[in-house]
């Protein structure tokens, strides 16, 4: 008998358990067993119910071995019966979340599932392949690269050099103890108070009015400093480079952040920029030259998205060099 009769329908539907069934089957094909025990019912008390949906045609079968998979069978569109079990079946399916046992019957299914995996030990290695299409929120990089900064030890003191409003330093707030917050401009300094400050996260802020050149530090006061987007600003780079290391304490680290080479003339006026990005190659050559070891390129993903002043957008590259000042 098909569910096309809508008296029949709704009797088929006028009960919880078959709406439970129906509302597991519809997120997942389960075996007979499965279902059972994701809806904490014994076998025999499921069988009945399955029989009647099976005759009234809502549930798909599959047989696999020796065992049976079930899908909520969709009610097909032809003919005027069947069309009005669809709609009957839409209104059902929004109200099944609803149902009392709907929260307890998910928990149950998701322990079910998790049983079948560990079952089918090879799950991961056929799902390999395609896991980065399945998973892509996780390609956005977001989620490792705050993932990553949680890995800087607490106890670290660190620099944002040429700070401006704060933009690399915001990303270590509550990661470290202390952070520094260093620009030549009073005015940069006080947009970088108004940023951080505010969220601050247990992180102790300082500002401090100084050079790329001359540091305001002792030797070896810091276990880190980022430079971010200010050594193109600069004339040179192996005096600033060599500030960084006097600054860093024996195995301190110095990460710096910079646009590649571009050919956006405007941003020597606009945004005052002394070199039009910088070769990879140079700064890495720099890092090399003030003695900083373990010296990596990392080629950026993000974009840096400056406005020009007739409103266009441009799309530069990014990346990041980073070394160590060697170890006592
Ligand atoms: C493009 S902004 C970058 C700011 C911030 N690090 C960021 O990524 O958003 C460059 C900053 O470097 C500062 N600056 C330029 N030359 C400097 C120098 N020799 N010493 C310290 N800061 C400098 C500027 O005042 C400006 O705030």
């Amino acid at each position: 008998m098909l569910a096309t009769d809508p008296s029949a329908l709704l009797k088929l539907l006028a009960d919880t358990t078959r709406l439970r069934i129906l509302a597991l089957v519809d997120r997942e094909e389960l075996s007979v067993g499965e279902l059972s025990r994701a809806l904490g019912l014994a076998q025999s008390r499921v069988s009945n119910h399955l029989r009647l949906l099976r005759e009234g045609d809502l549930l798909a079968e599959r047989h696999a071995g020796p065992s049976t998979f079930l899908r909520r069978n969709a009610p097909k569109e032809n003919g005027e019966g069947p069309k009005l079990a669809s709609r009957l079946w839409q209104a059902v399916q929004k109200e099944l979340e609803t149902l009392p046992e709907h929260g307890a019957d998910l928990v149950r299914l998701a322990n079910v599932l998790a049983e079948r995996r560990d079952r089918d030990g090879n799950f991961f290695d056929r799902v390999a392949g395609e896991w980065d299409k399945r998973g892509g929120a996780f390609t956005t990089g977001q989620a490792r690269q705050r993932a990553a900064v949680h890995l800087i030890p607490k106890e670290y003191t660190v620099a944002d050099l040429g700070c401006g409003t704060g933009y690399f330093g915001s990303a270590l707030l509550g990661q470290c103890s202390r952070l520094i917050a260093v620009d030549l401009s009073e005015g940069m300094l006080e947009e970088a108070k108004r940023r951080l400050e505010p969220a601050a996260r247990g992180t102790v802020l300082e500002f401090r009015s100084g050079s790329l050149d001359a540091l305001p530090f002792e030797d070896g006061e810091l276990d880190g400093v980022v430079a971010g987007l200010v050594l193109h600003h600069l004339p040179e780079l192996d005096g600033p480079l060599a500030e960084m290391r006097r600054v860093l304490r024996p195995g301190g680290t110095a990460v710096v952040v910079e646009l590649a080479s571009h050919g956006e003339d405007w941003m020597r006026v606009e945004l005052g920029d002394r070199h039009l990005g910088l070769a990879p190659k140079d700064v890495v050559a720099a890092f090399e030259r003030a003695g900083l070891e373990e010296v990596v390129l990392d080629p950026l993903e993000d974009r840096y998205h400056p406005h020009n002043p007739a409103g266009k957008s441009a799309e530069l590259d990014l990346f990041i060099v980073r070394g160590r000042v060697p170890a006592n």
